[in-house]
């Protein structure tokens, strides 16, 4: 037992010595933990190269690396240790997520966390940065396609580590487009764990029982690079291969591209000079931390490699000028969501000393379509969009491009069939909007099996956040049998058809709603006079939920008329002049800036007021 004791003294004491030597090395300020899945593929060294690399910047500023060797409860272990030592920020690039979600809540819950190109599940993290894997796999089928051409062919597909989200999200995209050429057929799918030897080695068993492969599709190029190695005595020259990834170091995919071993492969950036950036931001209490970051894919072929190898971004047909210049074409002044967006766009332009040239198209997509035009026409340095509906962009979008004028969407999303048309998504996700106001509400009601009659005021037609809000409440009520939207109404984001529609609505249905669902605050807050008038009690007699968290909202909350306002965050402005001046600076920049949002109840709004706004 004396023994036990010592042992633990002595470690104990040890820990501490290593805290304060970490902390006190040359006046460090801050220690970032930085957990790295394994240290066997080359993309994850070149991931903590760019950490050390960005960390360079900042002086009083360490970071504290550990190997987990592709071992999950290795991983569980290095984080304690890093925990031990004192961290302030913890980074993590997790082995396998399922295993490490529940330890990244865990310390969530006592220091920030950002969590690097694997996904945890929900929310429970500072920020997500990685790529769009599901995009990946989805550009990488179409370009299957355009190769093979009608003839089709027989491919090979080398996945990577079983049980990570790139291998599932890569191979569902990849085969989703695949699909559409039915002589095109997987004649073998093999894991090589991410590894080159590994793919080298089943290379070598397939090509002796498939000797007429037309294309190896690896998802990544050390496996892709490995296939190559595998058949290369057998001299097919006419086997295309294709990777992911896309670095610029010794074998990377640049060098296998230029030297014609790789077809072609996808820019998959590793996120660690952003992880870096952004942990000094938190670390330096900076307000708009987004929640998730997705890094943009670019295509590599031989045509356009030696743009990246030596990183010359071209930039013609744009005037010189001494600022820069931002069309924004905005959707209109349909909501106070609305008027506090235009304000934070304003405001941060200002703050940017960029030009801001933004104007308001009536909710009209015809007419915000001839802004964009017209922006065009000016040849304005980025453009901005707030687009009124989903569908309808593409001819507009490819005017843009040819013009070499960068769309950056903002708060809403588009539905095209080429999502390169347009350079970064800066907004919510507003599925998880409509999710949370469903979930409050079944939480609200508990367990009670009384049929619970719901009225849903949409928003404008076509709109992605009224069709996302939709899609994410439906969602949530599928695992319910009580719970029915017996009436689902469009009124335009806008208060007085909120209260016009709500007012018909309750002259039709008489007594018998019991939740009112509004895609937006105004259109809630115009439902709540309409009920009123009726001569019921918001709040009471009809439970009303909304969206946005805008300061009426509040009000609303804090007078127990409104029960529930899920955050939209209007607040992009920041956000869009950063990536705007990044873009006229030719740098890389993110393909999607997810928000940071909260919920508000009656409970917190009367808090919210006083502290927010
Ligand atoms: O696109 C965001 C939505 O547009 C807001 O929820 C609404 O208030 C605005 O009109």
């Amino acid at each position: 037992m004396k023994k036990f004791i010592v042992f633990i003294l002595i470690i104990s004491i040890f820990l501490v010595l290593i805290n304060n030597e970490s902390k006190e090395d040359e006046g460090t300020k801050y220690l970032i933990g930085m957990s790295q899945a394994n240290l066997s593929e080359p993309w994850r060294i070149m991931m903590n190269e760019d950490i050390k690399e960005a960390v360079k910047k900042y002086r009083d500023v360490k970071v504290i690396f550990t190997d987990a060797g592709q071992s999950s409860k290795k991983q569980i272990n290095d984080v304690d240790k890093l925990l031990d030592y004192g961290i302030d920020i913890l980074i993590i690039s997790m082995n396998n997520s399922e295993d490490l979600t529940p330890i990244v809540e865990n310390v969530y819950k006592k220091i920030p966390v950002i969590v690097l190109d694997r996904h945890v599940k929900g929310y429970d993290y500072t920020l997500f940065i990685g790529p769009d894997n599901k995009f990946i796999g989805e550009e990488t089928g179409k370009f299957i396609v355009d190769i093979l051409g009608d003839k089709g062919g027989d491919i090979v597909e080398i996945q990577g580590l079983l049980g990570s989200p790139p291998v599932s999200d890569r191979s569902k995209g990849m085969r989703s487009e695949i699909k559409k050429n039915k002589n095109i057929n997987i004649i073998e799918t093999v894991v090589a764990d991410w590894q080159k030897d590994k793919a080298e080695d089943k290379m070598r068993e397939i090509i002796k029982k498939h000797p007429s492969i037309d294309l190896v599709c690896a998802q990544s190029d050390a496996m892709a690079f490995g296939a190559y190695k595998g058949i290369e005595e057998n001299k097919l020259g006419n086997i295309h291969f294709l990777g992911v990834d896309g670095l610029a170091n010794y074998n990377g995919g640049l060098s296998l591209v230029e030297e014609g071993i790789l077809k072609g492969t996808f820019t998959c950036p590793t996120g660690g000079k952003e992880a870096i950036e952004y942990a000094m931001e938190i670390l330096q209490g900076k307000k708009t931390i987004p929640k998730k970051i997705i890094l943009r894919a670019n295509k590599i072929i031989r045509d356009n490699v030696g743009e990246y190898l030596n990183k010359k971004y071209k930039k013609e047909g744009n005037e010189v000028r001494a600022s820069i210049l931002l069309g924004f074409a905005q959707t209109g002044m349909e909501s106070s969501w609305r008027d506090a967006n235009v304000k934070s766009i304003e405001k941060a332009a200002v703050d940017y000393g960029i030009d801001l040239d933004m104007v308001y198209s009536d909710n009209s997509q015809e007419k915000q379509i001839r802004i964009v035009r017209e922006f065009i026409r000016k040849k304005v340095d980025v453009i901005g969009l707030s687009p009124v509906v989903e569908r309808g962009w593409e001819e507009v979008f490819k005017e843009a491009k040819e013009a070499n004028i960068p769309i950056i969407l903002c708060d809403r999303k588009v539905t095209i069939d080429d999502n390169n048309l347009w350079t970064s998504f800066i907004g919510s996700d507003f599925i998880e909007e409509g999710k949370r106001a469903g979930r409050w509400m079944i939480d609200y009601f508990g367990n009670s099996k009384d049929v619970i009659n719901i009225v849903e005021l949409k928003g404008t037609r076509g709109a992605n956040p009224a069709i996302e809000r939709k899609i994410g409440f439906e969602e949530v009520l599928r695992d319910t049998s009580n719970f029915k939207i017996i009436k689902s109404e469009y009124a335009n984001f806008r208060m007085d058809m909120g209260k016009s529609v709500m007012k018909n609505i309750l002259n039709q249905e008489k007594g018998k709603i019991d939740v009112v669902y509004a895609h937006n605050d105004d259109m809630a807050l115009g439902a709540i006079t309409a009920i009123e008038d009726y001569g019921l009690e918001p709040g009471k007699d009809i439970i009303v939920i909304s969206i946005d968290g805008t300061v009426p909202a509040l009000k609303a909350l804090a007078a127990g008329k409104l029960n529930f306002a899920v955050e939209c965050n209007p607040v992009l402005g920041p956000q869009i002049m950063e990536v705007t001046k990044d873009l006229f600076e030719n740098k890389e920049v993110p393909k999607q800036i997810i928000t940071e949002e909260e919920v508000f109840t009656q409970e917190n709004a009367k808090k919210e007021l006083l502290t927010k706004y």
